[in-house]
Parts: C-alpha cells; structure tokens; sequence
C-alpha cells in the first residue's frame, strides 16, 4: 500500500465504523464494537502493518492519520453511549452548563467599618455632619492647637511616632482624631456639630486593649449656651443607641489638655455585666474614650469667641465599642484578618 492508498481506507474506514455504531443499541453491543474498532486485533492491523514499508517520509502523515480516525472512532462512540443512555455516558450528562457558576465569594465590610458607619447614623440622627482628616499630621494640629504646646508635659500621655518630614518632632501620624476638630474649626464657624472618625497611631505594645494601630470617632460641638448637661445627655442617648437600653455608662473626672472640665467615658463591661473581671482589670467598667467642655485656649487657637460660644468634645475607640458590643476579647481579631473571624460578622 501506497500514502494514498492508506489514506482512503482510513476514509473508508471511517464511513464503515460510523454505520456500524449508529446500528448498535445497547451498552455491551458498543463495548464490543469498541474492541474491534479501536483494539489490538482490529480491522486496522494491516495498515499498521503496511507503514513499515512506507518511505520514513511518508511514515509520520499515516501516523497521524490514524491517530486522527481513532480519535473520531472513540468520539462517535462516546456519543452513542450518551445517546443510548446507559449509565456510562455520565461524564457528558454531568456538564449542565445552564448551572450557576462557582464566582470567587462576595465579600462584606469589616466589623470596624461597620461599627464606623453604624456610630456615624446614630450621630447623623442627632442631627450631626461627618467629617475626615489627614492620618499624617503635624505637630499644631495634633498637639500645638490642641492646648498642648512644645515640652507641656502632656504630650508624653501619647506615644507618638514622628515621621522623618520637616524639622525634628514636626510631623507625625496622628495620635487621636482631635486635630480633625481643629481643621473642621478652621474651616467654618460657629455652630459646629460634627462627628469624624478615623486611624490613629501610637508607639503601643499590643495587649488585649491597645494596637498601635486603632480608630477613633471623634465628636465637637459648638454653639451658643452648652453645657456639661449637654454633653452628659449626649454621651447617655448615643450609648443607649448603640448599646441599647440596658445598658449604662458613667462619666468619670480626667484631665486632657484640650478641655476642661474632662471626664473619662466608661461602660458596664461587657464580659462580667459590672461584676469586675479580668477584661476590665476586676473595676466593673471598660473605658471607651474621653470627653469635656472644649478649652477657651483651643477656641483661641481657631479664632472662635469663646466669650459667646462655649461646646464639648468627646473621643471614643471604635475597637474598643466593638469588644464591647460583640465581646470581642482580644483588639488583634480586628488586625489579624483571620476570614473565620471576619465572615462571623
Ligand atoms: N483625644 C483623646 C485621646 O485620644 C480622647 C479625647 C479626650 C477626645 C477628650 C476628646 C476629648 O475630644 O474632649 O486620648
């Protein structure tokens, strides 16, 4: 046999296995058609025979030829076996492309974006704006104008981390959301009612409190005639917003540079109810932020008259609400990124 010859008994071929297939109706009737079609002995042995004495250059077309007819051959039977449907065409059966695909997983907001934006509509609720600053922040924003001049020694009550920008010590990460109350001052005046949340930073080791990287919600306002009582009653309605009614919280004197009088703001603990236990050092209370009457000197720094406005400020821990809220025992589940924790909430 010649190129040609083999070539058109593979047609031949072809035509005969096609015919022969469409004829048979059951499983076993197919296997054994298989075998003859495509098996050691089958109808082909001779042109496997005959490629020997092709010319070597001849030897890889017929080659691939036959590799072409089995090919076609197995994939006409597979196609019956499907058709006839006995079981073993499954593979073909199993491709159900009208099925949904299996996407990559939608994803939702961290637990601390949520606790963010949640703060965010209570306080939009009462009637407050929403405002952001810059997390690298220099020296008078962060401290100067926040009643804190170079060397007052309060400056040491934050950990600050500096950044190699600028003179020495001018510019940093910001320590607290509180220079955002001095930009919003500085571009507006009187009233003010605005909350602003944000990162913070401070050179702090990780405990099951403190990471030294952590966010805070940031609260001023500024009007004609507030009082502490103001302050008091809106540190009361956001916390039973957010809390809900059983729950209480106290105000406790403090001291912070930018207002006077400062009070600590703390609430029953959430993992002994008030008892006393080791999440809250055995006092009963977890403290959430700080809080005052806005210093006359910061109204000062921002050219507000503190003769016709007095205002108060307060700034709370969103990692910390958040242990609070969901018993969350350690700040590290925030940072971790641990998906079993993130998907629980
Ligand atoms: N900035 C303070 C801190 O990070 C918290 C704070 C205290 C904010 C009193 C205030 C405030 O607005 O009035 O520790």
């Amino acid at each position: 046999m010649n190129l040609e010859e083999l070539t058109s008994r593979l047609e031949g071929e072809l035509a005969r296995a096609r015919s022969e297939i469409d004829k048979i109706s059951d499983g076993d009737g197919l296997d054994e058609l298989e075998r003859s079609l495509l098996g050691k002995r089958s109808a082909l042995s001779d042109v496997h025979q005959a490629i020997k004495d092709l010319a070597p250059e001849d030897r890889p077309a017929v080659g691939k030829a036959i590799g072409a007819f089995k090919e076609q051959v197995a994939g006409l039977i597979e196609a019956r076996r499907a058709a006839l449907g006995d079981g073993r065409g499954e593979a073909v059966d199993l491709l159900d492309l009208t099925l949904p695909g299996r996407g990559p997983g939608r994803g939702h907001l961290h637990l601390i974006t949520q606790v963010q934006q949640e703060l965010e509509d209570v306080f939009v609720g009462l009637g407050y704006e929403v405002a952001e600053g810059p997390e690298v922040e220099t020296d008078f924003y962060n401290f100067e104008a926040l009643n804190m001049p170079a060397s007052h020694p309060a400056r040491s009550m934050w950990d600050t981390l500096y950044v190699k920008l600028g003179r020495p010590e001018e510019v940093l990460l910001r320590t607290h959301t509180s220079p955002v109350q001095i930009r919003v001052m500085e571009s507006q005046p009187p009233p003010v009612y605005t909350v602003m949340p944000g990162r913070c930073y401070r050179r702090d080791t990780l405990d099951a409190r403190h990471s030294p990287v952590f966010h805070q919600i940031e609260g001023l306002v500024v009007d004609r005639g507030i009082t502490f009582g103001d302050l008091a009653g809106t540190i009361d309605a956001f916390t039973r917003a957010y809390f809900g009614p059983g729950h209480t919280a106290r105000l406790r004197p403090s001291y912070f540079p930018f207002t006077e009088p400062s009070a600590e703001f703390e609430v029953t603990c959430f993992a002994c109810d008030g008892v006393g236990c080791s999440v809250c050092s055995k006092t009963g209370w977890i403290e959430l932020g700080g809080c005052g009457m806005v210093d006359p000197n910061v109204f000062a720094a921002v050219g507000y008259d503190s003769e016709r406005y007095t205002g108060f400020a307060f700034g709370f821990g969103l990692e910390r609400m958040a242990m609070q809220r969901y018993g969350v025992e350690h700040i590290k589940a925030f940072f971790e990124n641990d998906v079993r924790f993130l998907r629980h909430f």
